[in-house]
């Protein structure tokens, strides 16, 4: 049966991701340190249902913890990462960069080094659409120059796709890069805009817009991202010297207004 390591599996997309592997009969691992960055009882109600489940175990610890991340390397025959475990968002990286660089880069290099001295040879890892910054062009491919980041989060996750080419080219691990554009679905993140937006509307009350709501961004449904990162997964476990980034995401941005109008419809149809 495989094994597959899920870091941040207690968070919106990982615990989404563990219940899919679940039910299609894997084992899965989980690392979560339920930090407060959003309401950690959240991340606990998304994954109560998991917790029953013999094929679920979970460790509450942090993955800047270098001994804690060996002893689950030890314990347990992973065959594949999933590195989903990060301190997200733009704005807030802003605030406190160190944070961000301690959890996202040597977090990220501490299972990188558990894998290599435990010979796992595949990972899969959350990078962001975030990189792309302030580029014109669109759409955005992944053969761009993305060297100019303007945020810490954004700069984390362009060193995490540069230090992963590195144990790819010296440890030969597989490593799949998927840059996710802003996620939405059931159990959203409660930072993200639609999340807020529509606790905003239940309660009646206005909505922060910052410019004239033209903006356009693209919107990817959970259940797409965690299909791709399955099959990400499979493609990783299925070939040899693969050292891969993804956008996964969608071509057909929407603007701001159109999402709150879109939100305000689907909320009228739900009274
Ligand atoms: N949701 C999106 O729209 C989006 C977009 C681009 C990239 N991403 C990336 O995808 C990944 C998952 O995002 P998400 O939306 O599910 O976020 P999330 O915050 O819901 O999940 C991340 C999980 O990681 C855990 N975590 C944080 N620091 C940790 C640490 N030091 N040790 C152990 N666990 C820790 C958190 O407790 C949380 O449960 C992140 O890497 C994020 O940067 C998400």
């Amino acid at each position: 049966m495989t094994t597959y390591f899920i870091t941040g599996g207690a968070g919106f997309i990982g615990s989404t991701l563990s219940e899919k592997l679940l039910k299609k009969e894997y084992k899965v691992i989980v690392i979560d340190n339920f930090c407060d960055f959003y309401n950690p009882k959240i991340k606990e109600n998304n994954i109560k249902d998991l917790e029953k489940h013999e094929n679920f175990k979970i460790y509450r610890a942090d993955i800047r913890d270098r001994q804690a991340i060996k002893k689950i390397f030890d314990e347990n025959k992973i065959d594949i990462v999933m590195h989903l475990a990060a301190m997200a968002g733009v704005r807030p990286s802003i605030e406190n960069p160190i944070l961000y660089q301690e959890v996202n880069c040597m977090g990220t290099q501490n299972i990188l080094e558990e894998m290599k001295s435990h010979g796992v040879k595949n990972l899969v890892m959350a990078s962001s659409s975030s990189v792309y910054g302030n580029c014109k062009e669109v759409p955005f491919k992944e053969n761009m120059i993305v060297d100019f980041a303007i945020s810490p989060y954004a700069a984390t996750k362009k060193a995490n796709e540069v230090m992963t080419h590195v144990y790819h080219k010296l440890f030969d691990i597989n490593v799949m890069m998927l840059r996710f554009f802003t996620v939405y679905g059931p159990k959203q993140r409660p930072d993200l805009a639609i999340n807020k937006f529509t606790r905003l509307m239940l309660n009646n009350e206005e909505i922060p817009m910052f410019g004239d709501g033209t903006t356009s961004r693209d919107y990817t449904y959970i259940d797409d991202i965690v299909d791709g990162i399955i099959k990400s997964c499979n493609y990783c476990i299925e070939n040899k010297n693969v050292y891969e980034i993804i956008n996964l995401g969608n071509s057909s941005p929407i603007s701001l207004k159109e999402m709150i109008n879109k939100i305000g419809q689907a909320l009228r149809y739900r009274t």
